[in-house]
């Protein structure tokens, strides 16, 4: 065990945890945080998607001690159901989302890419988001959404 500290959504924490422990537990199972879903544990579906330091990793294979002194971001830390993000205002024009179960890596590797690339076409935004496995198939949709994002960021 080890005193581990990180913040979350700029909330400081400090955890008494298995370093090795993959981050993702560490957010559900301890810190009560359940936007990161479990979908593999095996870095393949991204279900499980936060940024660590504002670039997004896979936090199922990503071991608690890789945050130690960093920020991590959650897909809660987008916004708020009364200041929703503009990306959340989106994927709520377009009525992006089904289950929701793959939320957490469509928009934040789909923000992270349409922020640097924001004249992206249809075609490089779906291909962002090549590693990322919906299994209610709404992919074109996201990919609306995350056009409609990219005129906001020009804005
Ligand atoms: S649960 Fe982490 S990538 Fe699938
Ligand atoms: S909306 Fe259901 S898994 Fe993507």
């Amino acid at each position: 065990m080890a005193a581990i500290s990180f913040s979350v959504n700029g909330r400081p924490y400090n955890v008494d945890t298995d370093p090795d422990c993959p981050l993702l537990y560490v957010l559900n199972d301890e810190l009560g945080i359940s936007g990161p879903k479990f979908g593999c544990g095996l870095a393949q579906c991204g279900a499980c998607t936060v940024l660590l330091d504002g670039q997004p990793i896979r936090s199922c294979t990503t071991v608690v001690s890789e945050a130690a002194g960093l920020g991590v971001t959650t897909i809660e830390g987008l916004g708020t159901p009364e200041n929703p993000h503009p990306l959340q205002q989106a994927f709520i024009q377009e009525q992006a989302a089904q289950c929701g179960y793959c939320l957490s890596g469509i928009m934040l590797y789909g923000k992270t890419f349409v922020d640097s690339n924001p004249n992206a076409t249809q075609e490089e935004i779906l291909d962002a988001l090549s590693g990322l496995i919906c299994r209610c198939h709404a992919h074109n949709r996201m990919v609306r959404a995350l056009q409609s994002y990219a005129k906001a960021v020009k804005a």
